[in-house]
């Protein structure tokens, strides 16, 4: 029987076992599920997927964590906090990947790592499946079960391990500090004895979760905001946070929205929408991009010509750079100077909140397994509209054909570690 149990409607799941070896783990029949959380090996990531809080919930749940040492130290967790919350420190090796039911990860280990893991083993975290199509496939094809968190469906049930929204959050948060700390301005009105200061004018394009935050974070810095998206149901959202809706371009062609999330725009609405975004783009002191559509390159929303109507030293950050960008030039490796303007490149803001990032994400894991679990074991039911489109492998089987690796264009500027 393989380490994770399909539940077929209508059927329970009701026993208890060790997976390895038939034994309990350990000799202690609480203990059922076996689950890894390994230190993230990507070179800008400094996120855990889990953290002592969520260790101590996952121990009293009856899985045994192991951890590999050192796992939450960027996150500002020391090992013997996971220790006392009930893990077990471990040094990796292909024999422990091997022996866990489910591995807990942040981004998609090395592919060297994956190779250790077994047939009916589940992996769950940001898999990033548009980027690691190919990867995912050939672990789907050797029996593993893959999980993508940012495949959940946007429905009520999934609110509580919505990971998207949980770092989106905090890159909209981080993106308007880096743009303070690179302005040549303040960012609040300043009344002095030498004068007033004028508050920055900041400009949003997106107002997703990151876009929503970054209104609310550059309003309490004391900026005044302009806000663009395509989907006319933020106006009130926006506006509601204090600043102004800049509507999109009134054409028979409108993206809307599908199941929350953007529609792509075609070409001729995105040229519409420079057009009419460029007059705020010379007034802006900062521009913070979040605008994208999920499984697509970002939306081209600033071209090299709009930045050069800039003024010299505004700044913009470009948080969909990892999509290709919402200005092409944006470099996910540096900021780039263009035309006196600089643009910063924003591909992983949340790895620099480690803290914080890991505390939300590993509750988002953490509600996700309290849902797998059921009297100690990982029962996954593919049929669980929860589960059915985050659960890209399962049983051999790769379960989602639309999902396959983006176009090279899209991918060049990545940094892939
Ligand atoms: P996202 O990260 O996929 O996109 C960011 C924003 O870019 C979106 O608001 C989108 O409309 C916008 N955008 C796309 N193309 C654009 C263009 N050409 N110009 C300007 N803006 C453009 O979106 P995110 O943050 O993941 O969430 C989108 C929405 O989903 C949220 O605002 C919310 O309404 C909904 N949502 C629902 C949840 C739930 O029901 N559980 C949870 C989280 C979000």
């Amino acid at each position: 029987m393989s380490a994770i149990d399909v539940a077929f409607p209508g059927e329970r799941v009701n026993h208890w076992r060790s997976f390895h070896s038939g034994r309990p783990h350990h000799g202690r029949p609480d203990i059922v599920t076996r689950l890894l959380i390994p230190a993230e090996r990507h070179p800008d990531e400094r996120r855990v997927a889990a953290t002592p809080e969520t260790v101590k919930r996952l121990t009293a749940l009856g899985c045994e964590c192991l951890l590999e040492l050192g796992a939450g130290l960027a996150a500002g967790h020391a090992d013997a906090a996971y220790e006392e919350a009930g893990a077990r420190l471990v040094s990796l090796d292909p024999a422990i990947w091997h022996s866990a039911d489910a591995v807990l990860v942040v981004q998609l280990p090395s592919e060297e790592a994956l190779t250790a893991l077994r047939p009916g083993a589940l992996l769950l975290g940001l898999l990033d499946p548009h980027r690691h199509a190919p990867t995912l496939q050939t672990l789907a094809a050797r029996q593993v079960s893959l999980l993508a968190l940012e495949l959940l469906p946007r429905i009520s049930r999934a609110q509580a391990m919505d990971a998207l929204s949980s770092q989106a959050n905090i890159a909209g948060y981080k993106a308007v500090l880096l743009a303070a700390a690179a302005l040549d301005r303040f960012f609040p009105m300043l009344m002095t004895a030498a004068g007033t200061v004028q508050p920055a004018r900041v400009v949003v394009l997106g107002a997703g979760v990151a876009g929503l935050q970054a209104v609310a974070t550059a309003r309490r810095l004391g900026a005044v905001v302009k806000v663009s998206d395509v989907r006319p149901a933020v106006k009130e959202q926006v506006e509601s946070l204090g600043a102004r809706f800049i509507e999109p371009p009134e054409l028979p062609e409108k993206p809307g929205e599908s199941g929350g999330y953007a529609r792509q725009a075609g070409e001729v609405f995105l040229e519409a929408q420079r057009q009419l975004l460029a007059p705020h783009l010379v007034d802006a002191d900062v521009v913070i991009t979040t605008a994208q559509v999920p499984g697509q390159p970002a939306p081209v929303l600033i071209t090299e010509e709009m930045l050069s109507l800039m003024r010299p030293g505004a700044v913009v950050v470009d948080l969909a750079v990892a999509q290709g960008g919402n200005c092409p030039l944006s470099r996910a490796d540096g900021p780039v100077q263009v035309a006196g303007v600089q643009l910063i490149g924003a591909g992983n803001l949340p790895a620099t909140v480690p803290q914080h990032a890991s505390a939300l994400y590993a509750r988002n894991l953490l509600a996700l397994i309290e849902v797998l679990l059921r009297e100690g074991t990982l029962t996954v039911d593919p049929e669980d509209p929860l589960l059915d489109p985050a659960l890209i492998g399962h049983g051999g089987r790769w379960r989602r054909s639309d999902l396959q690796p983006r176009p090279a264009a899209a991918l060049q500027q990545e940094v892939v570690a």
